[in-house]
Order: C-alpha cells, then sequence, then structure tokens
C-alpha cells in the first residue's frame, strides 16, 4: 500500500515555495502599477478641459473604474495563492512602476498622451509577468485579461489623437 502525499489546501500546489513567493511577489508590484493607474486616470477625469471633455470626462473615468477591478484580481490572486495583498497608498507609492502624474495638467491632448503612456507601462509590466507564469497558467490568464483590456484602452485613447497618435502603440 502505498501513501499519498499530503495535499495542500492552496490552489497552484504544484508550485514550490520559491516560485509561489515569486508569483505573490509580482501580483504585488502588478497590484501597485495597476492602483497608480487607477488613481492616475481619475486625476486626468476630474482636471481634463477642451472641446471633448464630455466623452474624455467619461473615458478617463471608464479607466480609472477598470483598473480598479483589474487591481482587485490582482490583489485576490496574491491572497488566493497564499499570500498577502499589499495595496495601501504607501505600498502603491513604493512600488509603481509609473512616473509621478503631472498634477496641474489639464490640457485634453497632453492628458491623453500620459494616460495613454501609463496604459503601455502596465501593460508591459504584466506582459513581461505573464511571459514566465507557463506553470502557474490561472495567474497568467488573469495577467492575459488585463492586457488585453489595457490594450484596447491604449488604442482607443492613441484614436482620440487622430493622425498626433500617441506613437507608442501595443
Ligand atoms: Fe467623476
Amino acid at each position: 500500500m502505498t501513501t499519498a502525499e499530503p495535499k495542500s489546501s492552496l490552489p497552484a500546489a504544484s508550485l514550490e515555495s520559491a516560485r509561489r513567493a515569486d508569483t505573490i511577489s509580482q501580483l504585488n508590484a502588478c497590484l501597485a502599477t495597476m492602483m497608480d493607474l487607477a488613481a492616475a486616470a481619475k486625476q486626468a477625469h476630474w482636471n481634463v478641459r477642451g472641446v471633448a471633455f464630455r466623452d474624455l470626462h467619461k473615458t478617463f473615468d471608464t479607466i480609472a473604474s477598470e483598473a480598479r477591478e483589474w487591481s482587485d484580481l490582482l490583489a485576490e490572486r496574491a491572497v488566493t495563492l497564499g499570500g498577502t495583498a499589499h495595496g495601501t497608498i504607501q505600498d502603491v507609492a513604493t512600488s509603481t512602476k509609473l512616473p509621478q502624474f503631472p498634477t496641474d495638467e489639464h490640457n485634453s491632448e497632453k492628458l491623453i498622451r500620459e494616460v495613454h503612456s501609463r496604459v503601455i507601462t502596465a501593460a508591459e509590466q504584466l506582459r513581461s509577468f505573464a511571459k514566465g507564469l507557463d506553470d502557474e497558467l490561472v495567474t497568467q490568464d488573469i495577467c492575459i485579461e488585463i492586457i488585453r483590456g489595457l490594450e484596447m484602452r491604449a488604442w482607443m485613447l492613441d484614436a482620440h489623437l487622430g493622425d498626433q497618435g500617441a506613437g507608442s502603440r501595443p
């Protein structure tokens, strides 16, 4: 009679502890960037001015809402894997990949470019993370879902600029 291996109650039980810890750490790194993106999009939502105000005001708010939903996915995956979600403002300020947002900017075109570049940066961070997740497909799937949404938003922001596109397409 053989003795069965003890089974962990955690999802992704096949992950070695070091891989699990690294995955949780990278989820938190992406969480910080995503929460920063939500705040940046809100900043643009509140301060944008110009002829396309109505549309941009709504678009920036949509991006903020999506970024908060994506933050939730990343945070809850970190906890599902047995980790801790690090989502305080202080954690975000320490770990985000995004540069400081220009707080006194009101110009619609400049705000589009500022948000667009941050959407691209967030997508690149997630894409890099996802490439190393062949052993953790559920987390990889979450990343891919978020990247798909970010790239769609990058396209839509870029389209606002017409022939003067942001020049950094996904
Ligand atoms: Fe609002």
